[in-house]
């Protein structure tokens, strides 16, 4: 679809962003449902950082996904935080309101539980413990969407076992921070396993994780989707673990934003999962 000088306008900012899978993924939606609109990458430098978040009303933006370096930098520059944002201290999509001031939200847990519930349909809160491995933002992203689900425990294991600490003192809650020499024996009993690291990644080495003492009635998800089967996720699958694959979350963290920027209810379907995942 060729957009017109009405076109309505988003895009994703981060630096650098040749790699965004994002712009496909909108654009994709736009032309799905003929929406007169564009999602354009914004490579903004480290130095312009704010600038740029400044000036999305004035360059009749309707708003921007933010990713790496910009998620705490908007979450301070903004105008209001959604509750979820103020939760996570981080902001991943900027909505420009009518007054043109900016409107942060967080939508990395909804992706997060919806890609979860979409790939394991039968998969309840209620079944037992967690165990989250990392303890970066895409980690409070997860702990906090599973407490709010209903996960009676997340056992939380980091390399470094600090920041565990600080993660789960923030949150609140039922978090218990397990060491990282123990973090195969908190497998024990668990319901589900996720990876928020970013071992298993292509070019990474894979995660250090003997899942032995994991019950194979647990399911195990990786937030890492390039390559779509991590070896996690591979040696989960092979002792007879349900796995669900990352790609999921980027879809389904972007259908809020999508909707509030352009008006209309995306879905994500497995054609939309293989155009993103081609590109
Ligand atoms: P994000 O905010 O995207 O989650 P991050 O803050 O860089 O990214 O966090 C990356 C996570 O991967 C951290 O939990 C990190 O552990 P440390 O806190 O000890 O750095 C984890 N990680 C990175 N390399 C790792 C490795 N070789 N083994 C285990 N964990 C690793």
């Amino acid at each position: 679809m060729i957009i017109s000088a009405k076109a309505t306008l988003a895009g994703v900012m981060g630096w650098p962003i040749g790699h965004s899978r994002s712009p496909r993924l909108h654009n994709y939606w736009l032309q799905q449902y003929g929406i007169d609109g564009a999602y354009v990458p914004l490579a903004v430098p480290p130095e312009r950082g704010e600038q740029a978040i400044r000036a999305l009303p004035a360059l009749g933006f309707r708003g921007c996904n933010v990713t790496v370096p910009y998620k705490e930098l908007a979450y301070r520059t903004v105008d209001r935080l959604d509750p979820m944002a103020e939760r996570m201290r981080a902001v991943n999509a900027i909505v420009v309101a009518g007054d043109g001031s900016l409107e942060g939200r967080n939508t990395d847990g909804f992706g997060f539980l919806e890609n979860l519930k979409a790939g394991c349909p039968d998969w309840s809160a209620a079944a037992g413990p967690a165990v989250v491995i990392g303890a970066g933002g895409a980690a409070r992203a997860v702990v906090v969407s599973l407490l709010d689900a209903g996960v009676p425990e997340v056992r939380l294991a980091n390399r470094t076992r600090a920041r565990a600490e600080e993660l789960a003192a923030e949150i609140g809650g039922a978090v218990t921070v397990v060491d990282w020499v123990s973090r195969e024996t908190a497998l024990e009993g668990a319901a589900l396993l996720v990876n928020t690291t970013t071992q298993g990644m292509a070019g990474q080495p894979p995660l250090d994780l003997d899942l032995r003492a994991l019950p194979v009635t647990a399911v195990v998800n990786d937030i890492v989707y390039v390559p779509l089967t991590t070896p996690l996720l591979a040696a989960a699958a092979a002792r007879g673990n349900r796995v669900v694959d990352g790609i999921g979350m980027l879809l389904h963290q972007a259908r809020p934003a999508f909707a509030a920027w352009f008006g209309a209810e995306p879905q994500v379907t497995p054609e939309l999962r293989r155009f993103v995942l081609e590109g």
